[in-house]
């Protein structure tokens, strides 16, 4: 009942945050004019029903209003705010992309400021309600899924703008996690379509970190995970408009990595020529290797074992027993 009605105001806005970025001077000026500068086309910015919110104080909030729409599940959505003088506009002067989730109703939104400011966030999102799980929802998996399907593979980046700027190019097969590490739920919802998951995080220190939180939980679910670090300071939409689309497929191709040897990777970097850091290294990928746990997968296991004993020069018995003391744990 209540999902029922948030579903039907959250259309209700898009629909008029639409209608506001096409068709008035504000939307225009403010909103499609810094999203075709970006360089997202008409037929993308339609297709996931990108709209702007106006800067007065409550445009949406009367209009929502006049529509009769009650004003607690108003605040619900997370649209509009209570002050002393009235409901606001929760999302005054950004621009709006609705969140769908896998069946194409509009969860949830996120909403961008025109220009960055130090007073403001970047990005403000619906809080959490009946319809607006974070940890259960994937920005662009309704637009995906039939791609990751045919691909068999899903690509995951981090913001709105790499989901657009991928779909545009014609790499439809992505979906965002929203900055944020996996969850569970996240991942099974990637497995119903693909066992096959390529992580493209931003090549910052944030991304990279985020990424390995997610590492365990994926192998838990049994999907294959690679990775690709974009150059520094880079993500999927700026290296293309950069780029260009071949470019970045070739970088794709040339630097995906196995993302189990890529945490070894980075683990031993990091631990130079420390006995102790190497010897936590060791085990902390047993560990990772350890969590390929089914029966099917029992030559993915070995696999591993094989590679990373080569990697590391040790013995690779010894490492099959570490492996398994994990597994009894
Ligand atoms: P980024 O800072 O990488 O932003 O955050 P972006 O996606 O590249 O966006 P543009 O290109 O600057 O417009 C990645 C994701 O983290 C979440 C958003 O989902 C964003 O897409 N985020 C980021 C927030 O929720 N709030 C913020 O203030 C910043
Ligand atoms: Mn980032
Ligand atoms: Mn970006
Ligand atoms: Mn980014
Ligand atoms: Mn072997």
């Amino acid at each position: 009942q209540v999902s029922d009605s948030l579903y039907i105001i959250n259309k209700f806005a898009q629909q008029f945050f639409t209608e506001v970025l096409f068709n008035t001077d504000e939307g225009n000026n403010a909103g499609l004019s810094y999203l075709k500068e970006r360089g997202f086309r008409e037929e993308i910015i339609k297709k996931f029903e990108l709209g702007y919110n106006p800067e007065a104080r409550d445009t949406f909030a009367k209009v929502a209003t006049n529509a009769q729409f009650n004003e607690s599940l108003l605040q619900k959505s997370g649209l509009v705010v209570a002050r002393e003088n009235g409901l606001q506009d929760n999302y005054r002067g950004r621009i709006i992309f609705p969140i769908h989730n896998q069946t194409g109703k509009i969860a949830g939104f996120g909403a961008r400021l025109i220009r960055n400011n130090d007073k403001a966030p970047k990005y403000i999102n619906t809080p959490e309600n009946e319809i607006y799980v974070k940890s259960k929802i994937l920005y662009g998996s309704y637009f995906a899924r039939q791609a990751i399907d045919k691909a068999d593979e899903c690509l995951l980046v981090e913001g709105y703008t790499d989901v657009l700027a991928l779909h545009q190019a014609g790499i439809e097969n992505a979906v965002a996690s929203g900055g944020t590490s996996l969850t569970p739920d996240q991942l099974r919802l990637i497995k119903k379509y693909t066992q096959n998951l390529t992580i493209l995080y931003d090549g910052d220190n944030a991304g990279i970190k985020a990424a390995l939180r997610g590492l365990d939980l994926a192998l838990e679910e049994g999907l294959n995970v690679q990775l690709v670090l974009l150059p520094n300071q880079e993500d999927p939409d700026s290296y293309i408009n950069k780029n260009g689309v071949a470019a970045f497929n070739a970088f794709i191709k040339e630097n995906k990595k196995d993302f189990i040897l890529f945490q070894l990777e980075h683990a031993l970097k990091d631990a130079g020529d420390d006995t102790n850091k190497r010897s936590h290294a060791v085990n902390q990928v047993a560990e990772t290797i350890s969590k390929i746990n089914k029966a099917e997968e029992f030559t993915k296991q070995q696999d591993y074992i094989h590679k990373t004993a080569q990697l590391l020069n040790i013995d690779e018995s010894g490492l099959h027993n570490l492996v398994n003391k994990y597994i009894r744990e």
